[in-house]
């Protein structure tokens, strides 16, 4: 029988239909490991199943024992993984697309909502019961019928447009390549980021964390937005330049920011805490019942393909 090491405490379902597969070296603390916890902790196995909050870049890879064949991210996003190093090594790195499409892309909604309609500030107002309706207390800034931008029209950026046009959006997007006709469904596609970001009155940031894209929200991208943009951020925090957003927040390029994800989590940059054009959810991208066992179910999926001598469905590297 094969061995996993896993990182994190599953939904006990998951973590049973692991059992009957695999001898499994579970996390029933839910400790959040290090590097080196991860490294000493795999050394027997023959496979890890990892969560978004495991850092294994290329010098934990270099660590990692040579029984090591397969890392099962349970999550899309594998930024936190050096897939390039791990093939590199022999390792097979994997994700888990689709089964989250829709509760990120609901999320997603939520943040530009809850940024562009002073749903912080309204929640502040309320429960300190410090409010009476008046004609200007709390004006937002209304979504319907609005151009909303789209950087990254990967699944979870097209299923945000399909939500938005409910919303009488007209959808903008810039991507690396442009779709097919039948995936753009009416989108309107920008070569560059410097025109989208010019269209855009709502900003909706969907891009993959890579290397590309870390900080390409920075202070030269932002002067491109029109003055009082609405962005929502459910992708990562690595594709912004905090510093640079601070700043648009405060001098009004940016009306208001929703973010679901920080740059160095779990930790969130003091400034975005004092700010009350924001409305900050923590990383619950995923968090759905539902969505959480697909999530976990597609990885074990992953490994078990892996271990019978198929490639398994979702190899990213
Ligand atoms: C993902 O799958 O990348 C999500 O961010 C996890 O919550």
């Amino acid at each position: 029988m094969k061995k996993v090491f896993v990182t994190r405490k599953l939904l006990k379902e998951n973590e049973q239909k692991l059992e009957e597969l695999f001898e499994v070296k579970l996390n029933s603390n839910d400790k959040i490991y290090s590097a080196e916890e991860i490294i000493e902790g795999s050394k027997d196995c023959d496979g890890i199943l990892s969560s978004v909050t495991d850092p294994i870049n290329a010098e934990t890879i270099s660590k990692l024992s040579q029984s090591i064949k397969i890392i099962a991210n349970g999550a899309v996003g594998f930024g936190n993984i050096d897939f390039k190093i791990a093939r590199e090594k022999g390792i097979t790195v994997t994700n888990t697309p689709d089964v989250l499409t829709d509760a990120t892309a609901d999320i997603q909604i939520l943040l530009l909502l809850g940024a562009s309609r002073k749903a912080y500030e309204g929640r502040l107002a309320a429960e300190t019961q410090s409010w009476k309706w008046s004609w200007d207390f709390l004006l937002g800034k209304q979504m319907s019928n609005k151009r909303l931008g789209i950087l990254g029209m990967g699944r979870i950026g097209r299923a945000v447009a399909k939500r938005a046009k409910a919303f009488g959006m007209e959808i903008h997007y810039h991507n690396r390549s442009k779709l097919s006709p039948e995936l753009e469904d009416g989108a309107i596609y920008h070569k560059t980021l410097k025109e989208l970001f010019e269209q855009s009155e709502f900003l909706s940031v969907n891009c993959p964390a890579t290397p590309e894209t870390t900080k390409i929200i920075n202070k030269e991208t932002l002067s491109y937005l029109k003055e009082n943009t609405v962005v929502g951020n459910a992708a990562r925090g690595d594709v912004v330049d905090d510093d640079a957003m601070i700043e648009a927040l405060k001098n009004g390029t940016v009306f208001a920011y929703g973010l679901d994800v920080y740059n160095g989590e779990p930790k969130i940059h003091p400034e975005y805490l004092k700010l009350k054009n924001i409305f900050l959810l923590p990383h619950l991208g995923s968090a759905t019942k539902r969505t959480r066992w697909d999530m976990a179910y597609r990885a074990t999926k992953n490994l078990e393909q892996f271990f019978s001598g198929q490639k398994p469905q979702d190899q990213v590297n």
